[in-house]
């Protein structure tokens, strides 16, 4: 099922994710974590990091990676992850895996295997994409999909276009984790604030499950999370509703 925690702003909700991420790595010895880019997690990391955990032990799974960029660029999301991510929270980047884009051919499969052999992700985090999109799975990528080579959608292209000097130096394709290697994952926590963000949170949580919406996938999953804040949950139908519950669970 999905639980919807609503909270005032991304500060609020980094905390609540931290308090979620800290209990499910402390449910094995060497846990395995589902780590995200993009904007949205950094108050979570940010929240984790003031914690000072031991976080030696984890292992860390990244959701996709740029393919075509220069190895060591900085928007490759193996030097995203090791600055926003694993150097804060301190953890041993030989035990943090990024998809090989050295190796689109054997790479996707050889990422599957890996997760496997660790025991599985306990908790993936995932932010969601303007239309929807987990990871790099946009509209139209399958609900049982596996990691493989994916195609960026223009929309993605130009939002992530920030990060870039221009739209050109966008890399257009990319590793990504599949949607049925998401749900597989132990748990999940979907995090998403702004009201940019406020209709495809509603479609996501709210609409029909279908590959037109990614991210709507999380309904299918018996455990997961969304944690929003006031405007990203502007268009949920059923806030009264998810508030009753989670302080009934509470
Ligand atoms: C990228 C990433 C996604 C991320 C999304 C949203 O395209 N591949 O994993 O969830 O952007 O980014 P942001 O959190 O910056 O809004």
């Amino acid at each position: 099922m999905t639980r919807v925690m609503i909270v005032e702003d991304a500060e609020a909700a980094g905390e609540a994710a931290a308090e979620l991420i800290q209990a499910a790595l402390a449910t094995r010895p060497e846990p395995v974590l589902g780590i995200a880019t993009g904007s949205t997690p950094l108050t979570s990391w940010a929240a984790l990091a003031r914690r000072r955990l031991e976080l030696g032990r984890v292992r860390a799974f990244a959701l996709d990676e740029y393919l075509g960029l220069a190895p060591g660029h900085p928007q490759s999301y193996r030097a995203v992850v090791d600055r926003e991510i694993v150097r804060p929270l301190g953890l041993d980047p030989e035990r943090v895996q990024t998809p090989d884009a050295a190796d689109p051919v054997h790479g996707p499969a050889r990422y599957e295997e890996a997760i496997a052999a660790a025991g599985g992700i306990d908790l993936q985090l995932l932010g969601i994409g303007r239309n929807g999109h987990i990871g790099f799975n946009e509209p139209g990528s399958s609900l049982a999909s596996a990691t493989r080579v994916a195609l960026l959608s223009e929309e993605t292209r130009r939002d992530n276009a920030r990060f870039f000097g221009s739209l050109d130096e966008v890399p257009t394709r990319c590793i990504t984790q599949g949607i049925g290697t998401i749900r597989r994952a132990r748990r999940l926590l979907l995090l998403a604030f702004g009201e940019h963000k406020a209709t495809v949170v509603a479609a996501a949580v709210e609409g029909a499950v279908s590959a037109s919406v990614p991210a709507s996938a999380i309904q299918l999953h018996p455990d997961a999370t969304v944690i929003v804040d006031e405007a990203a949950a502007s268009g949920l139908v059923y806030s009264a509703y998810y508030r009753a519950s989670w302080l009934e669970t509470a």
